[in-house]
């Protein structure tokens, strides 16, 4: 079967409050398992990162939907492709709350981030998330 990654940042909404954030992951978690989607969803306290695999059109469905959201605007497709295999096969939708200083922010999703993902893989989500919560470029 064919599965696509898309990877995507987008800029939380100003108002959004912890119990925003939960609802937005319970419910993603819940639909996720039954679009066959995995991944992985970064909050710094003012922009997301997000990490979603599955079949395409799944995933092509539900970018449709995140696009029509108001609770994030700016959305950014940051990388879109062809995979052999999901890189978070456990995750309906892991949450990882991380810091605005991208130092902390770097720790936190060092150590969350499974054993068993690819060096570049790795390499580019921690890059990634230092680049939401501070200095570098995307
Ligand atoms: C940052 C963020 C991440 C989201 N992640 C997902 C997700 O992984 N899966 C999902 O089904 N919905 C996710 N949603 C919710 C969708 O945007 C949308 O509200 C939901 O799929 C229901 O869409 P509908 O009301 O158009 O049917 C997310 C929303 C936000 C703001």
């Amino acid at each position: 079967m064919s599965l696509k990654s898309l990877t995507y940042t987008s800029l939380a909404r100003l108002d959004l409050d912890a119990d925003d954030l939960e609802n937005i992951h319970r419910s993603a978690r819940d639909s996720n398992v039954i679009e066959g989607i995995t991944g992985l969803l970064i909050f710094n306290g003012t922009h997301f990162l997000q990490i979603v695999e599955g079949a395409p059109h799944a995933i092509d469905d539900l970018v449709e939907r995140l696009r029509r959201d108001p609770r994030h605007s700016a959305i950014e497709i940051r990388e879109e492709r062809e995979i052999e295999e999901r890189c978070f096969p456990d995750w309906s939708m892991e949450l990882v709350r991380v810091s605005g200083s991208y130092l902390e922010a770097k720790e936190t999703i060092s150590d969350r981030l499974p054993e068993a993902i690819a060096q570049p893989v790795r390499e580019r989500l921690i890059r990634m998330t230092e680049a939401i919560s501070g200095t570098v470029s995307l």
